[in-house]
């Protein structure tokens, strides 16, 4: 199925950003609308290397407004909608809950009803696509992983958002016929990761020589996949999955924090020519985060079973194109890391 015009949502952030560019090089007959408030998280930079490509445009805009939702459906027609636009970080969600019912909940329920008002029934080669977290299932114990038949049970403000979201989104489908997929993925890495979640703020950290702050004892496990792996789940699940169904994303990929920070310490001591062990010197065990899920790990058999769908690389591939991204970007990590940003972290991790 071909469409005439997508609009990705939150395509200024970090998976945003290469899903636009992925969507924007692989179908150049297509227009790629890229819909974003600009929250502190949101940088066009991220784009600059596609901005100026004949089949992208870019609409500021925020999703908890109604009118404006309607009006923009309205005005380009769109035919495809892939939503990533949320409030993402797990510690603001615990500080800030309302925001995140606001663009999470409000925000997702504004675009399915001014998607459902302008295809009015009409729902042929149509679709409204929206990318979610693993954390919705909430935790594991040491064993068994995700599957797309887990039942719901977020333990965060932010995941408990994300599954009232799907929620909605599944209930359009059934109530209204809208046609929906919906795809729940693991902790993501790679370029482009605002440095407030864990492998960039390392990075950033182990750069420029200051504390690495691990929660608790550093015993909470994370699945990670290559953020544009992800994408590539994404544009395979929205062209070949099948309507109203759900996919898992993930990496099969599981580091407990702390090996996987002090396996970060030992790549960048080699990359900035230290001394071996000097990074880890580094690591300081903070305060736990609130209500800390312990374990997720994704089982992607169904995606790659019924969609082919294969990661791109290994995780050491993965992370050394990460670094190294990160070593040659340093203008773009300073213009995310100052103002805003520097008074979050300050007040986040004194005291802590
Ligand atoms: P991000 O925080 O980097 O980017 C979010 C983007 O949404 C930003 O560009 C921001 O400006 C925009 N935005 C926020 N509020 C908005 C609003 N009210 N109106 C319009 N735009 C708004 O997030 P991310 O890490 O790229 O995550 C993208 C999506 O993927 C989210 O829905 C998230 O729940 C989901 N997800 C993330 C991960 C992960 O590891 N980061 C894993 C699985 C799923
Ligand atoms: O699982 C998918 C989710 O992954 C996404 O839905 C979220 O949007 C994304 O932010 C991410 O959530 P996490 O809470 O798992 O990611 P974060 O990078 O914040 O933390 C990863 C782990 O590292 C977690 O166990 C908390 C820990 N941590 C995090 C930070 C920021 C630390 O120990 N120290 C830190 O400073």
């Amino acid at each position: 199925m071909t469409y005439k015009n997508i609009v990705i949502t939150g395509g200024a952030g970090f998976i945003g950003s290469h899903v636009v560019r992925r969507f924007v090089k692989q179908y150049p007959d297509t227009m790629i609308w890229n819909l974003d408030k600009l929250t502190y998280a949101g940088n066009l930079e991220n784009l600059k290397d596609i901005d100026q490509s004949p089949n992208y445009r870019f609409i500021k805009a925020d999703i908890t407004d109604a009118a404006l939702m309607d009006q923009l459906f309205e005005t380009h027609q769109f035919d495809g909608v892939i939503h990533l636009a949320a409030e993402s970080h797990v510690d603001r969600s615990i500080s800030h809950p309302m925001e995140f019912v606001m663009t999470n909940v409000v925000g997702t329920v504004n675009l399915l009803n001014a998607a459902r008002k302008i295809w009015n029934g009409h729902f042929e080669n149509k679709l409204f696509y929206h990318v979610s977290t693993d954390e919705v299932y909430g935790e594991l114990g040491d064993e068994g992983k995700f599957l797309e038949t887990t039942p719901y049970s977020p333990n965060s403000p932010y995941s408990a958002s994300k599954a009232s979201s799907d929620h909605f989104v599944r209930a359009y489908h059934h109530t209204y016929g809208l046609p929906i997929k919906i795809s729940n993925c693991s902790n993501n890495y790679g370029a482009n990761h605002f440095p407030e979640k864990l492998i960039p703020l390392m990075i950033n950290n182990i750069m420029n020589k200051k504390p690495l702050p691990v929660y608790g004892k550093g015993e909470n496990v994370r699945d990670w996949l290559f953020v544009e792996d992800h994408a590539t789940a994404i544009d395979a699940i929205f062209h070949r999955g099948n309507i109203g169904e759900t996919f898992n994303i993930g990496g099969n990929n599981e580091w407990k924090n702390i090996d996987l920070v002090r396996l970060l310490c030992r790549v960048m001591d080699t990359k900035l020519g230290r001394s071996e062990g000097e990074s880890e010197q580094l690591i300081t065990f903070v305060g736990d985060r609130a209500g800390h899920d312990f374990r997720y790990a994704i089982d992607s058999g169904k995606l790659m079973r019924e969609l082919g769908w294969q990661p791109s690389v290994t995780f050491e591939q993965g992370l050394e194109k990460t670094v190294d991204w990160y070593l040659a970007n340093q203008e773009w990590l300073g213009h995310v890391t100052s103002g805003a940003y520097k008074a979050y972290y300050d007040n986040m991790y004194t005291n802590r």
